[in-house]
C-alpha cells in the first residue's frame, strides 16, 4: 500500500485490474485536468476481486470482493475517497448467480459506502446493452427509456438507477457511461458505429470526473460517423471525442451476421438473439419488422 499525503483526495478504481480500469490506472496520474479540479493532486485506490501482480503501478491497490460489504466499507473509511470510478463487474452476459454478487450486490455495497461518506460522485460503467432492445435505424438519446437486451443489460439499467436515486436523494452525482465497444480498433461491422477508442475512454472520464452535473447519462462512444446515438449530453458536459471507426470501414463491410435479422436488426446485436425465446411478433412493438 503507498502512503498518501493525508489531506489528499482519493479517485478510487473499481474493477482496476480489467481492461478499462488497467488503462485508466496508468492514464489517470498524469492528468493534470483532473489534478487541477482536486485543487492540485490527488492519490489513486485501485480495487479488484483479482491481484493485477507486480508491475501495476504504485498505487494503493486492495484486493478484495465488492459483494462483501466489510470490504466495500473500508475502502471508503478514511474519509477522502472524492469520486468513484466503478467498473467492476461481470462484463456479458451470465446467469442471475453470477450477476447478482458481481453486477448488483456490488454496486448497492458500493452506492452505500458512498452515501454513507460524502463522496461527491460516482461515475459508472453501464453499457450499449442498457438500450440493445433499440434499432439500430432510430438514433436515441440519453433521455430514452432503457430497453435491456440480456439480464446483463438489466443489471446496468439498475447501476443507472442506483445512480438517479443516490444523486437526488442522498446527493452523490452519478455520471453513467453506456459503453459500447472499448477496443484499441473496430473488430466488426457493429463496432464502427459504437466502438469506444482508448483515448476517447481516458477523454470521457476526464469529463465524468471535473464536470458540474448531478445525474447524468452519456454513451461511451468515440466520434463515429455511424453511431446509434446522439450524445448531446456528453458534449454539453465538455467531451470531445478525437477518433472516428469510419477509418476502419473497409475491413467490415457487410453485416456481422447474415443470417441472424434480429442480431442485425437491434443495437445490442447478438445479444439480443442470444436465448431469444419469444414468437417473433412480441418485437413488433420495437419496431421490427415481423413480416
Ligand atoms: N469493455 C467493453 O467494451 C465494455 C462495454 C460496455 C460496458 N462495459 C463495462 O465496463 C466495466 C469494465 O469493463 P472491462 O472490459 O474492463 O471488464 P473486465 O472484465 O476486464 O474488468 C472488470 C473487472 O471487475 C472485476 N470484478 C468482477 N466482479 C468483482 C467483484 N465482485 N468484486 C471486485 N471486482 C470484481 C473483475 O475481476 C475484472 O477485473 C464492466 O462493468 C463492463 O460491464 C465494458
Amino acid at each position: 500500500m503507498t502512503r498518501m499525503p493525508k489531506d489528499q483526495p482519493v479517485i478510487l478504481i473499481t474493477g482496476a485490474a480489467g481492461r478499462i480500469g488497467s488503462l485508466l490506472r496508468r492514464a489517470l496520474p498524469d492528468d493534470v485536468g483532473i489534478a487541477h479540479h482536486f485543487g492540485g493532486s490527488f492519490g489513486l485506490r485501485a480495487t479488484d476481486i483479482l491481484d493485477p501482480g507486480p508491475g501495476a503501478g504504485h498505487e494503493d491497490f486492495r484486493v478484495g470482493n465488492l459483494a462483501d460489504p466489510g470490504f466495500v466499507d473500508a475502502l471508503f473509511e478514511d474519509g477522502r475517497v472524492a469520486a468513484v470510478i466503478h467498473l467492476a463487474g461481470y462484463p456479458r452476459e451470465a446467469g442471475w448467480d453470477v450477476l447478482l454478487d458481481a453486477n448488483i450486490r456490488s454496486s448497492i455495497n458500493l452506492w452505500e459506502a458512498a452515501r454513507k461518506t460524502g463522496v461527491d460522485r460516482v461515475l459508472y460503467a453501464s453499457s450499449n446493452h442498457a438500450t440493445g432492445f433499440y434499432p439500430r435505424s432510430r438514433k436515441i438519446d440519453h433521455r430514452v427509456t432503457q430497453r435491456p437486451d440480456s439480464r446483463y443489460g438489466l443489471t446496468k439499467v439498475f447501476g443507472e438507477e442506483l445512480g438517479f436515486l443516490y444523486a437526488h436523494k442522498f446527493g452523490v452525482r452519478s455520471f453513467s457511461m453506456r459503453i459500447g465497444m472499448f477496443l484499441p480498433q473496430p473488430t466488426s461491422h457493429r463496432g464502427l458505429s459504437n466502438w469506444l477508442s482508448l483515448p476517447d475512454t481516458v477523454r470521457l472520464v476526464m469529463v465524468g470526473l471535473t464536470a458540474d452535473y448531478i445525474c447524468e447519462v452519456v454513451y461511451g462512444v468515440s466520434n463515429n460517423t455511424r453511431s446509434f446515438w446522439d450524445n448531446s449530453a456528453a458534449y454539453r458536459l465538455g467531451y470531445r471525442p478525437q477518433d472516428d471507426a469510419e477509418a476502419f470501414a473497409e475491413r467490415f463491410p457487410g453485416p456481422d451476421n447474415p443470417d441472424d435479422h434480429r442480431a442485425e436488426h437491434f443495437q445490442g446485436g447478438p445479444y439480443v438473439s442470444n436465448g431469444l425465446t419469444a414468437p417473433t411478433e412480441y418485437l413488433a412493438e420495437l419496431d421490427f419488422d415481423t413480416r
